[in-house]
């Protein structure tokens, strides 16, 4: 299984049927979250482009705001037949219908839709279309159990200080000066959202189900420069008709600009005040995954891990709850979004030390219920914590401690990120450096919920503890500033391998090459008429002029010749922006600017004398 590099799954399972299920037959899993190894080959996916601090910030020229969708059903079109018997042949014709539509989609601040309240401020906005977005996907309740739902989530670590947009701990700051930090390269300019551009899923053949989301957030390029130095992100997916299951390809490339970028794949089940916001969100997952019981099976498969300061998760669980453990209410100042990271980085090392206590949480948990202090240096597993921060809004930490970044949520945060480790091997985590990194794609079984009941995770002392519940599960990196252009690229699939392993090689060979590598070329071919310069991108671009979204050179592209749209007919060429006949046209025979000489004439596209 493992050779099969490009093949991964994603699970979450419900406890009821764990144990039953994990051995033997994978069919005996019930997902948490619906539609167990993704094979469903309806999709319903969404992309949420965040800035700094959570917020919107401000929307990238005519983008809209960045929350969008891709949630299509199939339509069968042609039935399959009853007598073929051959299963390649027979599976009748479908149609795409896309329930969320391009309009829908580029909706920016100020345009009206149906539930929109706030429609001039763009945080508010960005969040109720969210939920606007989330309602047209939405299934029946009775089909709860049969779906899944993904959110592609896009972060920029570029932080406009001068702004003020960030509260601090979740008290609003005056402006402060930017700081080394935050890159910030001009000011109000350096917290923009990425360029959002979609290929909506449709049949790329008979049998392939594709789409895509790519973009860069380097939107005042220098283009002229060329393109490859320009950040870049992509998510491709891609299924078989009624084989295996959806896979994800995805790439993160750093700039010059946006030397701080995240780019995650989440099952999303975020609604309410999930953490990480202080405004409802929508996430569409109807059960969410409460600790101790539930498991999450991955398939990773990374490609390139984004340079040494890549913190690649293998699995990065987030939620909110107060101090107290009471659950959050938007209230900024009280609720405290926690995370726990498990960094696959073999350069990622422990912080945590005897000598450095203020990395470490105050007690290790291990499975069997023994709890150790950090001051037993004999027994604690100082080398599995990379770092513990604490929130910045608690009342009784144990020196030493270190607070959160206070700046990146809206809220203040507590952090736990490890690293592998064998004390994590109980829980079906990676235990030593390199497991699962480039080049050892590996299918997880991660016991999540085990694992995250027994982290530490502040709470006022004598208040009862928390249920712990995990809205957001994701997988994917967060390239911390890296001070040369880094690339990250990796595929998580959802489908279940041993399905998958029936695919032929050349069925598997031809999807390989189908995922768009990191390509800004394709920004070229694609984006020109909402940003019209890149057509003048030195040696990439094929002309100046935008044609359909497409960069062209009007004075010699023969489906727009002079003007978009305009098609020279058969026999013709475009000589100058001018459909001519060549056959004929003495000026331009056999070619444009091959000129007959005089009392020459032009036939057949040759110069002939009479
Ligand atoms: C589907 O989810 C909704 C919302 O969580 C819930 O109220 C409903 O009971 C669920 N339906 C089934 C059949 O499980
Ligand atoms: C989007 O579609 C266009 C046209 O089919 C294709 O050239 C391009 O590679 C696609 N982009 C991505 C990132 O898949
Ligand atoms: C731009 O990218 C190319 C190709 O990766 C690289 O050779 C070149 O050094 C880069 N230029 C700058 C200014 O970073
Ligand atoms: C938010 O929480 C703080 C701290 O508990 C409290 O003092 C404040 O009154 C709360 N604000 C609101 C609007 O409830
Ligand atoms: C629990 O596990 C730890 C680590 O393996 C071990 O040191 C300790 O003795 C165990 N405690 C009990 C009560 O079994």
């Amino acid at each position: 299984m493992e050779k099969k590099s490009w093949l991964c799954t994603i699970l979450l399972l419900a406890s009821a049927c764990f144990a039953s299920g994990a051995a033997t037959g994978r069919e005996g899993y019930v997902s948490a979250v619906g539609d167990p190894g993704m094979r469903r080959d309806e999709l319903r996916l969404a992309l949420e482009s965040w800035n700094f601090c959570n917020e919107v910030g401000r929307e990238a020229p005519s983008m809209g705001s960045p929350r969008v969708a891709d949630c299509f059903d199939l339509k069968q079109i042609s039935p399959a037949s009853p007598v073929a018997d051959d299963d390649e042949c027979n599976e009748g014709a479908y149609e795409v219908i896309h329930r969320v539509t391009e309009h829908d989609n580029e909706l920016g601040v100020g345009d009206p839709f149906p539930g929109a309240k706030n429609l001039d401020n763009v945080d508010l906005y960005a969040a109720e279309k969210e939920i606007y977005l989330g309602n047209k996907c939405e299934v029946k309740e009775e089909d709860n159990s049969t779906w899944q739902y993904w959110m592609i989530m896009l972060k920029n670590g570029n932080m406009d200080t001068s702004a003020s947009l960030c509260p601090r701990d979740g008290v609003p700051v005056d402006p402060f000066p930017p700081e080394q930090r935050f890159p910030c390269f001009a000011p109000g300019k350096c917290m923009n959202h990425p360029l959002v551009l979609h290929n909506y899923t449709s049949f790329a053949d008979d049998d392939l189900l594709r789409g895509s989301f790519f973009g860069t957030w380097d939107i005042d390029a220098d283009l002229a420069e060329g393109t490859y130095n320009i950040s870049y992100y992509s998510v491709t997916w891609e299924k078989e008709l009624h084989e295996g299951g959806w896979e994800f390809h995805h790439v993160l490339k750093t700039s010059k600009k946006y030397p701080w970028l995240m780019l995650y794949l989440r099952s999303d089940a975020t609604e309410g005040y999930s953490g990480g916001y202080h405004y409802p969100t929508r996430g569409m997952t109807k059960n969410v995954p409460e600790s101790p019981n539930f498991k999450v099976r991955v398939r990773l498969d990374i490609k390139k891990g984004g340079g040494p300061k890549s913190q690649f998760y293998l699995m990065d669980m987030g939620s909110c709850w107060k101090n107290n453990g009471d659950p959050c209410d938007g209230n900024v100042t009280s609720d405290v979004t926690r995370y726990s990271e498990m960094i696959i980085n073999p350069e990622t090392q422990a912080w945590c030390k005897p000598d450095q206590l203020n990395n470490c949480p105050p007690y290790h948990t291990f499975a069997n219920g023994t709890r150790v202090h950090r001051t037993d240096t004999s027994r604690y597993p100082y080398g599995a914590y990379h770092m513990y921060c604490c929130p910045g809004n608690a009342e009784h930490l144990e020196e030493p401690f270190n607070i959160c970044d206070q700046y990146s949520n809206p809220q203040p945060q507590e952090i736990l990120q490890i690293v592998p480790h064998p004390v994590w091997g109980e829980y079906g985590y990676p235990t030593k450096k390199g497991e699962g990194w480039v080049g050892d794609p590996r299918t997880w079984e991660l016991d999540v919920g085990g694992m995250s009941n027994n982290l530490y995770f502040y709470q006022d002392p004598g208040t009862t503890p928390v249920k712990r519940w995990w809205p957001s599960l994701d997988v994917g990196t967060e390239i911390y500033i890296s001070n040369e252009d880094q690339v990250a690229e990796w595929i998580v699939t959802t489908s279940v391998a041993e399905a998958s392993d029936l695919r032929d090689e050349m069925s598997k060979e031809r999807i390989m090459n189908r995922f768009a590598m990191y390509n800004p070329r394709a920004l070229i071919m694609t984006i020109c008429d909402k940003l019209p310069k890149i057509c003048h991108a030195k040696g990439s671009s094929p002309g100046h002029d935008c044609c359909k979204k497409r960069c062209v050179d009007a004075k010699t592209d023969t489906l727009n010749c002079g003007e978009c749209g305009k098609k020279c007919h058969y026999g013709q060429a475009c000589c100058g922006g001018k459909c001519v006949n060549v056959m004929y046209d003495h000026k331009n025979c056999g070619g444009c600017k091959k000129k007959c000489k005089k009392g020459s004439f032009c036939k057949y596209g040759m110069c002939s004398y009479a």
